[in-house]
């Protein structure tokens, strides 16, 4: 669902902007030490600028799941929300991968014309950058990808035997 209307994506923006208010705010008191990372900060300062911003985010769109035995199938659908997120990339679209709405679910679901059967779980923000891209910092992989069993554990009890 693509809502692309000012005033429906103010209504969006407003519960967004609600519901962020509240998710960020033991972050915010966080980050008033001095030690606090710098790039944690610069996170929130940026969540915070699509907060405040979301309704002038051109195309807000939404994806819809469906429940099985009762659960929304959110599971089912981030496969799809990925291609949406790389396809933007490829044409120099910006896209953020939000959830924070569902805080208001049921009513945005209303909103959209989403029966109780096929709940939104993801929006995604979509507009032209406000600057350019630049390539993500990436960890090396061998820090992230592990062999047969968690590396830490194995460190963690190597310890405990010595
Ligand atoms: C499942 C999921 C839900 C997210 N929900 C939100 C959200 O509601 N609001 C938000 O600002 N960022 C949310 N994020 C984080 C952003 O999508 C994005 O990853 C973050 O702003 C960092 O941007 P970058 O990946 O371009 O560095 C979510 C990420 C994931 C994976």
């Amino acid at each position: 669902m693509a809502v692309t209307e000012p005033e429906r994506r103010a209504w969006v923006a407003e519960r967004y902007r609600a519901a962020f208010d509240a998710y960020i705010a033991p972050a915010r008191k966080a980050a008033e030490a001095p030690d606090f990372p710098a790039a944690r900060r610069r996170n929130i300062e940026s969540a915070a600028w699509l907060s405040d911003h979301l309704h002038e985010v051109p195309v807000h769109l939404f994806v819809a799941g469906r429940l099985r035995r009762g659960d929304p199938q959110f599971q089912s659908v981030f496969p799809a929300i990925q291609n949406v997120l790389l396809a933007c990339r490829a044409v120099g679209l910006g896209a953020c991968l939000t959830m924070l709405h569902l805080a208001h679910g049921r009513q945005v679901d209303e909103y959209l014309g989403l029966a109780e059967d096929n709940p939104s779980c993801a929006l995604i923000a979509v507009g032209w950058p406000a600057v350019a891209y630049r390539r993500p910092v990436r960890k090396p992989v061998d820090e992230v990808l592990h062999f047969e069993r968690y590396r830490d554990a194995d460190e963690k009890d190597a310890k405990k035997k010595t």
